[in-house]
């Protein structure tokens, strides 16, 4: 979850390893902090919270250096402090990790037992020591590198200085992902491409277990067992322009506002504008006799909404968990399965994992991501994108409408090659899909009824969140956009839940979110909240003009563009999301990077 950079330089590299971090900051942001080689020695600056901080630090007490480490934090072991911030410190070496050493204890305590005193709470402490360890017993870095690399169990991506090497960074990755980027007389290691976006766009994905070594001639790669590899050199599209706010407050409006755009692309990929056919990319759904989806959190609200496309127009089971359940459990799942993990980071630890397990067992794997050069899209056998482009608010919002439009996208093309539809009826919806980058752009255009509701809704405690049918995962996401960004507690409910317990919580204090549009289900989702209404619940009723007509007079209306029932989750995504990011805005939230979150979730 933390964002990680290493730079061989030409050129000082202070600022670059924080305008690298700036990049990163979306994975992490406990603390932050740098590590150089000056003159031999290496000097660090760490600094709580923010990296405004480790800035402010930097320009009272600057580096001046050409080679170094940085690190923005996401805090596992210990608290978040300077003492525990990265770049954490043994002897001659300085470390800084994404991930969990899981038997840093035992390492911990037979170090101590050799003398060794530790200074913070961290796991990443003992990485430094292992490594400065086994240079004191005379090895060279690399090999002392991979003797402690060999005593690691757990999640890692590393970087790591060694003092009295003048032109060396060194690099690991299991389970974490970690980037070589080869630039004109200098090399960097990093998280991902975006964070080396400003330096380099010619990237060298590692694979797990790999580690490097890289200087001002380049980059020496050696596999798990410490053979010398090489790795592809790829020229990666250059990110550097799009991960600016322009004129918007916070990325999450600007992703927001992003979405017609990112369905679009995303649709794109698989749908043919002049045949309105819907491409599967290579899967045989007919050949498939149960889908599996995994995920996490929003993505998997967004499986949520697949499942109810998949049955109803493909005929094909469908299955949803969470991907931190699925793993532990022994799911019964047998070849000719599809496993499809949806993720937008593509990095997710519990997802990836999930995915693991159904390739062990001989289970054909997929990944819906955004993020195609991630782990994910590189494990399975068969990618399906979505094209958001880098998504920085850690609250998803274009990454999931993008994932719904691919799904719906899949769902059509499932149909059709299962016999449910005939090439009219897939002509057809995929036009209805085609139209939904409009509708949503509409439904943002429109946001005029939401500022009144937003203020209702800031000074509430407690929050529900109703719906029925694919409306039900948005309720779920509603709940989980309020709550991570504005702190308020709200749950989702399927709306005929409702009277088994949740309607215990309705009172005048409760402001209740029914998203409804007028489809078939909307009588009924109707009479549900009528059940709350007399009982004092003052409702919030997100409809469609159609919708409205039926609302009754204590009730306030967020009204969207109307559509078919088919692309609704991508069309009513919109009021969700914004009344979320109102509510935060009000609040005085941090909307982009809210209290102990992360944006890449990769550990467990
Ligand atoms: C919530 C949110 C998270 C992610 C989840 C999975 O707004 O963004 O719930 O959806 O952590 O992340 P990915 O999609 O990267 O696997």
């Amino acid at each position: 979850m933390c964002g990680i950079i290493g730079i061989v330089g030409k050129a000082p590299v202070s600022e670059r390893l924080v305008e690298s971090l700036r990049r990163l900051e979306y994975r992490g942001y406990d603390s932050a902090g740098i590590a150089a080689l000056i003159g031999g020695r290496i000097e660090r600056r760490r600094a709580e919270g923010k990296l405004r901080n480790l800035e402010a630090l930097l320009a009272e007490d600057p580096l001046e250096a050409t080679v170094g480490i940085g690190h923005t934090r996401w805090a596992t072991h210990g608290a978040p402090s300077v003492r525990n911030a990265h770049p954490q410190m043994a002897g001659r070496v300085a470390v800084v990790h994404n991930g969990i050493i899981e038997n840093f204890a035992p390492l911990k305590a037979q170090l101590q037992a050799q003398g060794r005193h530790f200074e913070s709470d961290t796991d990443t402490e003992v990485v430094a020591h292992l490594i400065d360890r086994e240079l004191a017993r005379g090895l060279e870095p690399v090999a002392a590198f991979k003797v402690a690399l060999d005593q690691l169990s757990g999640a890692y991506a590393l970087a790591v200085l060694v003092q009295g090497e003048e032109s060396l960074v060194m690099g690991a990755r299991r389970g974490s992902p970690l980037v070589v980027g080869e630039g004109q007389g200098e090399m960097f290691i990093g998280t991902d491409a975006l964070g080396l976006g400003p330096f380099t766009n010619r990237i060298i994905h590692l694979d797990d277990g790999d580690f490097v070594a890289i200087n001002h001639e380049g980059v020496r790669i050696f596999d798990r067992s410490g053979q010398k590899v090489d790795r592809a050199l790829r020229v990666v599209p250059a990110a550097s322009a799009l991960v600016e706010k322009g004129n918007y407050r916070h990325f999450m409006e600007k992703e927001i506002h992003d979405q017609p755009d990112a369905c679009q692309h995303t649709l794109s990929a698989y749908i043919d504008p002049i045949s309105n056919t819907v491409a599967s990319r290579g899967v045989d759904f007919a050949a498939i006799d149960r889908l599996q989806i995994v995920a996490c959190g929003t993505a998997s609200y967004a499986g949520m909404i697949g499942r109810y496309l998949f049955e109803s127009l493909a005929g094909l089971q469908t299955d949803v968990e969470i991907a931190s359940e699925f793993r532990y459990r022994e799911p019964a799942l047998r070849p000719g399965a599809l496993a499809l993990a949806i993720s937008q980071s593509g990095e997710t630890a519990d997802t990836l994992a999930a995915l693991r397990w159904c390739k062990e067992r001989g289970i054909m794997t997929a990944a819906l991501v955004n993020s195609p050069e991630s782990t994910m899209a590189r494990e399975v056998d068969v990618v399906f994108p979505t094209h958001a482009g880098p998504e920085i608010g850690v609250a998803s919002t274009k990454a999931f409408t993008s994932q719904v439009a691919a799904l719906t996208a899949l769902a059509i093309a499932a149909a059709r090659q299962r016999g449910r539809i005939d090439a009219d009826e897939e002509a057809r919806l995929a036009g209805v899909l085609l139209e939904a980058p409009r509708l949503i752009a509409d439904a943002i255009l429109d946001d005029g009824w939401i500022p009144a509701i937003a203020q209702d809704i800031a000074k509430a405690r407690d929050v529900l969140y109703l719906g029925r049918g694919a409306m039900f995962p948005l309720a779920l996401e509603g709940a989980l956009k309020l709550k991570e960004i504005s702190y308020i507690h709200a749950e989702g409910y399927a709306a005929g839940e409702l009277k088994h317990g949740p309607i215990a919580l309705v009172d005048e204090a409760t402001p209740i979110i029914v998203i409804a549009p007028s489809d078939a289900l909307f009588d009924k989702t109707s009479s549900n909240m009528s059940e709350v209404i007399a009982r004092g619940g003052r409702v919030v009723l997100i409809t469609d003009a159609q919708g409205a007509t039926h609302a009754p007079d204590s009730v306030k209306t967020v009204i969207v563009p109307a559509c078919d029932p088919l692309i609704a989750p991508l069309v009513f995504a919109v009021p969700i999301q914004v009344i979320a990011y109102q509510v935060a805005v009000l609040k005085g939230a941090d909307v982009d990077q809210p209290r102990n979150l992360a944006k890449s979730v990769t550990v467990e």
